[in-house]
């Protein structure tokens, strides 16, 4: 049932990328942002802008552009995640990565052109008739995405590779709030900016489930199935990577992701049903296989 929902949600957000895609020109470059944001993914962001909309009253083709606009940002991460002067990785949502498909030049400039498609689309008063409303979407993406947010978890995430002594968990938590935690964080609270709303519930929730859902990955890394993730695993332990797993053990790290579930669904008790979407979505984080 839950996937279902799950799978609604991004045939939206599919629905709305296709869109503002077609209207760029067919180049090698076009054809490798299409291909880099439109070859699935769980669409995780996209459904956090959606439901948090939803929450808010906020009107859904609004919503959507607003959640094309994050999975641009998480695409792009991605693409470049996977350069070889970063994780070296040749599969990516069970598709070659875009630099083995292509070339590397081609995957830095397709992640860089969908960073600046975000922002257009944000810019855009179609996905925020309020220009202050859309500054205020602008701006937070911005340092939610870069130098303290997740290009500086990227940093951090690879520094940890050569660190002399291994990360503790407070420099892990830190890492991972910034890499993962807050395009998260973003996404969730995006909702409550559109609908002119107090965001601290949201950002509760969205910081224990981010945190949540990176463990997760962690744990993927170690135990799960590279045919149905779509991408390689046991990359961390090779490349010598602490993690909560490498700290906590696979059980410790577990029960930590389940802790944070919980919490995050306390966040949600002031909606009451409403907020069942998001409940269900917490706990699809840790349980999932891909
Ligand atoms: C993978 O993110 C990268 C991390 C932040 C760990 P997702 O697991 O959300 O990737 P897709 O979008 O579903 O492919
Ligand atoms: C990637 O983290 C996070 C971002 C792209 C911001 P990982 O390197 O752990 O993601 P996967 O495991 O390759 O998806
Ligand atoms: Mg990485
Ligand atoms: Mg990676
Ligand atoms: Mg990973």
């Amino acid at each position: 049932m839950f996937q279902e929902v799950l799978a609604a949600h991004a045939d939206r957000v599919e629905a709305c990328l296709t869109g503002l895609l077609d209207e760029q020109d067919d180049t090698q470059l076009t054809r490798a942002i299409r291909y880099a944001v439109l070859s699935g993914g769980k669409r995780l962001r996209a459904f956090l802008v959606l439901e948090g909309a939803h929450l808010y009253g906020v009107r859904p083709q609004q919503a959507d552009r607003v959640a094309a606009a994050v999975e641009c940002i998480h695409a792009y991460s991605l693409v470049h995640d996977d350069l070889p002067a970063m994780d070296d990785d040749d599969l990516r949502r069970g598709k070659p990565t875009l630099h083995v498909k292509w070339d590397e030049a081609t995957a830095i400039l397709a992640g860089d052109a969908l960073q600046t498609l975000a922002f257009e689309i944000l810019a855009s008063p179609r996905s925020a008739a309020d220009p202050t409303i859309r500054l205020r979407l602008i701006s937070s993406l911005a340092e939610a995405a870069g130098a303290r947010g997740m290009v500086e978890g990227q940093m951090q995430d690879i520094a940890a590779e050569t660190a002399t002594t291994p990360l503790t968990l407070e420099q892990i938590t830190t890492l991972q709030a910034n890499k993962t935690g807050k395009l998260f964080t973003w996404s969730a609270t995006a909702g409550p900016v559109m609908g002119g709303s107090n965001t601290d519930l949201m950002q509760a929730y969205a910081q224990a489930i981010g945190l949540a859902f990176q463990i997760a990955d962690d744990i993927l890394d170690v135990e799960g199935d590279a045919s149905k993730a779509g991408k390689r695993l046991q990359k961390d332990s090779q490349a010598g990577k602490a993690t909560f797993v490498s700290l906590l053990g696979v059980d410790g790290a577990r029960r930590k992701a389940a802790e944070l579930v919980e919490q995050a669904c306390d966040c949600l008790e002031p909606f009451g049903g409403t907020g069942d979407n998001l409940r269900h979505l917490a706990r699809f984080i840790i349980d999932r296989d891909m």
